[in-house]
């Protein structure tokens, strides 16, 4: 590809990404549980690029796809990016103490070594201190990331855990440029902006969060599944592999699952906690994970979409600059803009766009025509989850391409190409770019009130 090659080389860099850990631990990892790539938001990367175990620093450019026959070169990537592997929250710490206080003595529940090694060896590790902060694989996995820092803009939201990869982000970034002397000192500036109006708008949406936040019938879907069949005979299926007693609540079931998850993600371990689980029973709960998050943050309802405006409006506002007519000596675009949010940033801003939508909506009683369904919250938002926006000077003006973490996605409508021309899918989105009005969608609508009749 043609193009200055600075630019080249740290787009390149960023795609093949900010992301790939140098995971040692990964690869000293002989085993990795059957129900890995289950975990709905809480899977590892790797389950999705598993080739990043084998090669964590390589480059490669095959996924960066303007047309063949015409020239192009990237010079400019937004990027929508997950935080990095976290450990629990408090509300999952302590199913995690009941579920290891209901075992705690109870002698029976069979005698393979695994059934032995949860009640006897297995330790539990979790504090409610750990709330939801980001753990040093975490950061690895953000500390990636090349050349010059200077001219990068990186906001993140104010949670612990996105400002941490975003700071690990920027270690990367230092370290990359071979800048020991300040990758080696605790105390460097960092320079983002904690930005939550961007990166958390779904709080800040009141029709969001009145509409389906607060009301329990727009999850409805979820709450049936939890007491529907599959998930009743699951409950039972592991009752009786764990313990005599018939009732399991299905919260601590959830969090015997996760147990597996925390235990891989945190500390590169097959926990025994993973063999309570075979490949069918962790496909339950994925589904339970993916209707969940479809009912609350996607399709389920077209506000999850719209709150993510101000995000939608900022990536297209940055695009729109970075691929402005310029004179030879016009200073060149910023090369990159980095955004370091959650799960609940992305999936709005997916919907939105229009990715991921399957013709039938996932459902409490349709689980077993769904197997082939697009919306899996495991493949679509693991941690360090990441949407990219590469665009590119070429021949015919710029063009736009897409990737879900590091795999070229295209855009609905305009399905032809990796890369259309940046005009056409500006006219693709015209109704969103032209409204998309976040006060209008969020305040708007709140039946009988004004903006400023709430305190
Ligand atoms: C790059 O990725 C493509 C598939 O996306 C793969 O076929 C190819 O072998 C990879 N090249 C290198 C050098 O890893
Ligand atoms: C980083 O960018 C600045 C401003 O564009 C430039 O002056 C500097 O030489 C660059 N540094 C490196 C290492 O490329
Ligand atoms: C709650 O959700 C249901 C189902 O989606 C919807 O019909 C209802 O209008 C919502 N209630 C409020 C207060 O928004």
């Amino acid at each position: 590809m043609s193009g200055s090659p600075p630019t080249n080389r740290l787009l390149l860099a960023a795609v093949c990404l900010l992301l790939s850990r140098c995971s040692c631990s990964s690869r000293s990892l002989p085993d990795i549980p059957h129900i890995a790539p289950f975990f709905g938001t809480k899977t590892r990367y790797e389950e999705v690029k598993p080739h990043l175990l084998l090669d964590a620093l390589s480059v490669n450019a095959s996924v960066l796809r303007p047309p063949a026959g015409e020239r192009c070169s990237p010079v400019h990537l937004s990027a929508v990016i997950r935080h990095g592997s976290r450990y629990p929250t408090v509300k999952n710490i302590r199913r995690i103490h009941r579920l290891s206080e209901m075992l705690r003595g109870d002698a029976s529940g069979g005698s393979a070594g695994w059934q032995r090694d949860i009640r006897g060896r297995w330790e539990n590790w979790f504090s409610e201190d750990m709330d939801g902060q980001l753990v040093t694989k975490g950061r690895e996995e953000l500390r990636q990331l090349a050349e010059n820092l200077t001219r990068i803009s990186l906001r993140s939201s104010s949670k612990h855990r996105c400002v941490s990869s975003v700071e690990a982000f920027q270690e990367g970034l230092w370290r990359r440029s071979g800048d020991r002397r300040l990758s080696s000192q605790p105390n460097v500036q960092y320079r983002h902006l904690v930005d939550d109006e961007l990166l958390r708008f779904f709080e800040n949406c009141r029709s969001y969060v009145e509409g389906v936040e607060r009301n329990r019938t727009a999850l409805q879907e979820v709450e049936k599944f939890k007491h529907g069949e599959e998930m009743e005979a699951l409950r039972r299926r592991t009752a009786k592999k764990l313990v005599c007693t018939s009732v399991f609540p299905a919260d601590l079931l959830e969090a015997a699952f996760f147990i597996c998850s925390y235990e891989l993600s945190i500390k590169s371990v097959h926990s025994p906690w993973c063999f309570l689980f075979d490949t069918d029973d962790a496909k339950v709960l994925e589904y339970k994970t993916d209707l969940k998050q479809y009912w609350k943050r996607s399709h389920g309802h077209v506000i999850s979409g719209l709150s993510s405006c101000p995000l939608f409006h900022h990536v297209f506002r940055t695009l729109d600059r970075a691929g402005r007519p310029r004179r030879s000596t016009d200073e060149p675009p910023e090369p990159a803009s980095i955004l370091v949010g959650h799960a609940e940033t992305l999936l709005p801003l997916l919907s939105l766009l229009g990715l991921y939508k399957d013709k039938t909506p996932p459902t409490a009683s349709n689980y077993h025509t769904q197997h082939a369904r697009s919306f899996r919250t495991s493949l679509i938002v693991p941690y360090a989850a990441n949407l990219l926006f590469v665009l590119y000077d070429c021949q015919r003006g710029p063009r736009l391409q897409l990737l879900v973490n590091e795999c070229p996605v295209r855009f609905p409508g305009l399905e032809a190409e990796d890369a259309p021309l940046y005009r056409d899918v500006r006219a693709t989105y015209r109704h969103l770019l032209d409204g998309c009005d976040f006060h209008r969608e969020c305040e708007g609508r709140a039946a009988g009130r004004g903006p400023n009749t709430e305190l």
